[in-house]
């Protein structure tokens, strides 16, 4: 199997952690370095548990992608021959909250890391199997009404801050392609959940919150849709993509799976009652309340991935409802781990975003 050496940005944090994990699992011959800031969704402790011959492949940095400097040390020592760049502010609210943190990330900081890629790349005389993955959203394309998929060629037409900033980043990428030709490629992704996600995000909040006997916050009426993926499933395709994916070219992943939010969080009920032992008044499906609903909230989002079905064979494996109470479990096990990423800032998130609702 082909040697690869990879720079992963943002590997700390909850698609990332996966993907270090799905690597060492399944390509014995790539090397990985990961570089995070360790923001507040950043955890070194999801490595914690790797034996010693994985965690040989995978060297931690601490550092922020805009430190021109650190990056220019970080290609001159590695010779990444691959980037994998998944680091940026990632969750709406807090984009609604603070834009300009994602401006600076997002934007500014995927600016920085094609900045220094292409000029290891040219020094290097231009390779052409280098790649550089930039790992984004369906979110670009904006809302959809109840008919219809996103396709790579659907407008971009961004909604919130976070994903204004993601359609900024794109084009920066897209650009560095058509003219420099640096060997980049860009993937959608539609919404992700499974194990290490932060529990601001709508499937591990509401998790947390049944378990806890706490107000399960529905935005609006709760009839938004998402297409869930889950995340082992998207590691899958962002692999395929780099193994078989063409430069210069856009692939949409999503799962299949499009749900109401009021669907998922009443599934998530049921799971944990089940697992819980509760029915009848104590049944957490009567903690579900309505709220203020999120301003500029997208109403619905599907993704055609025939793209990268009929290109590169990818399809999920993982059925929803299975793989949602395979995550459930993850989080009822590992407690620990939560208890270890609500910092005080989290804290403080949850009083400011939930405070007045
Ligand atoms: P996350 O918020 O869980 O993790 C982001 C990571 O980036 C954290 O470890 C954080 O410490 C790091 N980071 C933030 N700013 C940094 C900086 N300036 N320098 C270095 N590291 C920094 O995000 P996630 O959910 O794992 O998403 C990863 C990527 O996938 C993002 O680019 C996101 O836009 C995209 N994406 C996410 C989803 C989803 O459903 N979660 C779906 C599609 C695309
Ligand atoms: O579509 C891909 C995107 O999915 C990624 O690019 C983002 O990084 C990721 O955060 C996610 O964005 P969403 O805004 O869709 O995810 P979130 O988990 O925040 O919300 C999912 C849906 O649930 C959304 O319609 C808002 C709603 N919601 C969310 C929270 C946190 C609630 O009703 N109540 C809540 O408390």
């Amino acid at each position: 199997m082909a040697t690869k050496s990879l720079l992963v940005t943002g590997g700390a944090g909850f698609i990332g952690t996966n993907f270090i994990r799905h690597i060492l699992a399944t390509r014995p011959n790539w090397h990985m370095v990961n570089l995070d800031a360790l923001t507040y969704a950043g955890n070194l402790a999801n490595f914690q548990d790797l034996a010693t011959n994985l965690a040989n492949r995978h060297r931690f940095i601490h550092g922020d992608i805009r430190d021109e400097s650190l990056l220019a040390l970080l290609f001159a020592e590695e010779s990444f021959d691959t980037v994998v760049h998944f680091a940026a502010e990632s969750h709406v609210d807090r984009s609604i909250m603070g834009p300009e943190a994602f401006l600076k990330t997002n934007v500014e900081g995927t600016f920085r890391l094609l900045k220094a890629s292409l000029k290891s790349w040219e020094e290097k005389g231009r390779p052409e199997s280098f790649r550089f993955l930039h790992i984004s959203t369906d979110e670009v394309y904006g809302s959809l009404g109840s008919e219809g998929c996103f396709t790579e060629s659907t407008p971009y037409d961004p909604s919130s801050p976070y994903s204004a900033s993601k359609a900024a980043s794109d084009h920066f990428v897209r650009a560095y392609f058509r003219t420099y030709g640096l060997p980049t490629i860009i993937t959608n992704c539609s919404n992700n959940f499974g194990p290490y996600q932060f529990p601001e995000k709508l499937i591990p909040l509401m998790i947390l919150n049944i378990m806890e006997e706490k107000v399960l916050p529905v935005y609006g009426d709760g009839k938004h849709v998402r297409d869930w993926l889950y995340v082992i499933d998207h590691c899958d395709g962002l692999v395929r993509v780099l193994e078989e994916g063409r430069p210069g070219e856009t692939y949409n992943i999503g799962g299949g799976a499009e749900r109401q939010n009021i669907e998922v969080v009443q599934l998530l009920c049921r799971l944990l009652d089940l697992r819980l032992d509760r029915s009848g008044s104590k049944a957490s499906r009567n903690l579900i309340k309505f709220v203020t609903d999120r301003p500029g909230h997208d109403r619905r989002y599907a993704i055609d991935a025939s793209k990268i079905k009929g290109e590169l064979g990818w399809s999920p494996a993982h059925e929803f409802e299975e793989a949602l109470a395979a995550t459930v479990d993850w989080y009822l096990a590992n407690m620990d781990w939560v208890e270890m990423v609500r910092s005080g800032e989290y804290r403080k998130w949850i009083e400011i975003n939930y405070g007045d609702r």
